[in-house]
């Protein structure tokens, strides 16, 4: 059996994976709109990635014997993007307090002297380090490009490669449809 303290961070942390899967929905579309097909593929796929991550946690959470809460969620926040840059921006520092937020669960859950779920945690940790370390890269191109179109066309076309290369190790096919 769980405890209620780590049962009501891991509820949390549900919650903000699915967030995670909505807002990066709302990053897919302003790309689409704004003519960068790269990026929205590559969003959309993002936006699947994290509805994984909910789902593993509702797994973990009801075979532990852990009720799922989920919270009631407003509508996106950030959907006036200005630039690719500005999209990208944002997905780091989402990241960035994804990666803190798991940090603090798993010291919650050492407090609570739950290894099993601080041992199951560690999948997010690494994927965290992945997780940021795409997102910085990607803005690292972006901002070298600065405002220039071709430099941009080409990260865009290098994110829909690497979208397509996600999508095959994972054994998932081809991009959804736009
Ligand atoms: Fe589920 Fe991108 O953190």
């Amino acid at each position: 059996m769980i405890s209620k303290k780590v049962s009501k961070a891991l509820n949390e942390q549900i919650n903000k994976e699915e967030f995670s899967s909505r807002l990066y929905l709302a990053m897919a579309s302003w790309c689409q709109l704004n003519g960068y097909q790269g990026a929205s593929d590559f969003l959309y796929t993002q936006s699947d990635e994290e509805r994984m991550h909910m789902l593993k946690l509702v797994h973990y959470l009801t075979d532990r014997g852990g009720a799922v809460q989920y919270a009631s969620m407003g509508p996106v926040p950030a959907t006036g993007y200005k630039t690719l840059s500005d999209v990208f921006r944002k997905v780091l520092a989402h990241e960035e307090m994804i990666s803190a937020s798991i940090n603090s669960l798993y010291g919650i859950c050492n407090a609570e002297e739950d290894y099993t779920t601080a041992h199951y945690l560690q999948w997010y940790i690494n994927e965290q380090i992945e997780e940021e370390s795409t997102a910085r890269g990607i803005l690292d191109k972006i901002t070298l490009a600065g405002d220039q179109k071709g430099g941009l066309f080409m990260i865009d076309k290098e994110l829909s490669a690497i979208n397509l290369a996600k999508k095959a190790a994972a054994g998932t096919g081809t991009t959804p449809a736009t």
